[in-house]
């Protein structure tokens, strides 16, 4: 049967190809907020992958962002089976002794307030769903330190507890679980990170590799169609970081 999955920052990276891969039968909407293009792109290939794509704008990072994202969605549908909480970001590395308010209220507003708002506001949609569940976004920054990524760290561990806390307060109807991607080559580190850094990372990774945007995109269908995982972050990292 065919699923509704909304994916938020679907028009780059980890989203753009997560959208790609579920394409094939279900309804896709793909929301970006400023990559236009690219987001067309996407939604042209859910297209071509015989998915049916709608593509929405809003920028998640205020409450009506968040709230009209959702009104859109309900206006096309009235279940949703997959929420997938992707949207965020590094913003900029900073080091832990030079903290500033203003980068610590956007790197959690984008990471933690968006993914609990998208959350809280898609739940009537998924009661109705089929086997609904949210996946959240978190990172292996969460799981053993990241020097000049302690803001994006933080923001993202609570990610992790809202997972846990929102997978018990949901069940048995809505599972919720996260993915914790290791270093994954997509435009996220254009920004944020130097030539330098990817290659001392890939040099410490067991796999000797950096993961590419189809590793988290499987992952997220994984644990989609395996209806007995709730509550779990799955690290998915080359080994750079084990349990
Ligand atoms: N790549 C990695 O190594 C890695 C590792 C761990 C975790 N992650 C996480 O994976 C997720 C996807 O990242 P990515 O690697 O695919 O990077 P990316 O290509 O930069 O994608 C980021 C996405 O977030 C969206 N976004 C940014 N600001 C937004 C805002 N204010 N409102 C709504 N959407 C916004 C972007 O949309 P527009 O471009 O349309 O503005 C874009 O679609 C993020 O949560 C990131 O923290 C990535």
């Amino acid at each position: 049967m065919s699923k509704a999955i909304l994916i938020t920052g679907a028009s780059t990276g980890l989203g753009a190809e997560t959208a790609r891969l579920l394409a094939p039968g279900n309804d896709i909407y793909v929301h970006y907020n400023s990559s236009a293009d690219a987001a067309q792109q996407v939604s042209a290939d859910v297209e071509q992958a015989e998915g049916k794509a709608y593509l929405m704008q809003a920028d998640l990072t205020t409450d009506d962002g968040c709230r009209a994202l959702v009104q859109s969605v309900f206006e096309k549908t009235d279940k949703l089976d997959v929420l997938f909480n992707n949207a965020g970001g590094l913003i900029r590395r900073t080091p832990a002794n030079a903290c500033d308010w203003s980068l610590m209220q956007e790197v959690f507003t984008l990471n933690t307030f968006s993914t609990m708002m998208m959350t809280s506001l898609c739940i009537p949609l998924l009661e109705k769903g089929d086997d609904p569940c949210v996946i959240n976004n978190s990172s292996l920054a969460t799981r053993h330190g990241a020097p000049t990524a302690t803001i994006y760290g933080a923001a993202k561990g609570a990610i992790n507890s809202f997972t846990m806390g929102a997978a018990k307060e949901l069940a048995p109807k809505i599972r919720v679980n996260a993915v914790a991607p290791g270093v994954i080559l997509t435009p996220f580190h254009d920004k944020v990170t130097t030539p330098e850094q990817l290659e001392l990372w890939q040099e410490n990774t067991p796999l000797k590799r950096h993961g590419h945007a189809m590793n988290i995109a499987m992952a997220i269908k994984f644990i989609i169609e395996n209806d007995f995982i709730t509550g779990e972050t799955i690290d998915i990292n080359g080994g750079l970081f084990m349990r």
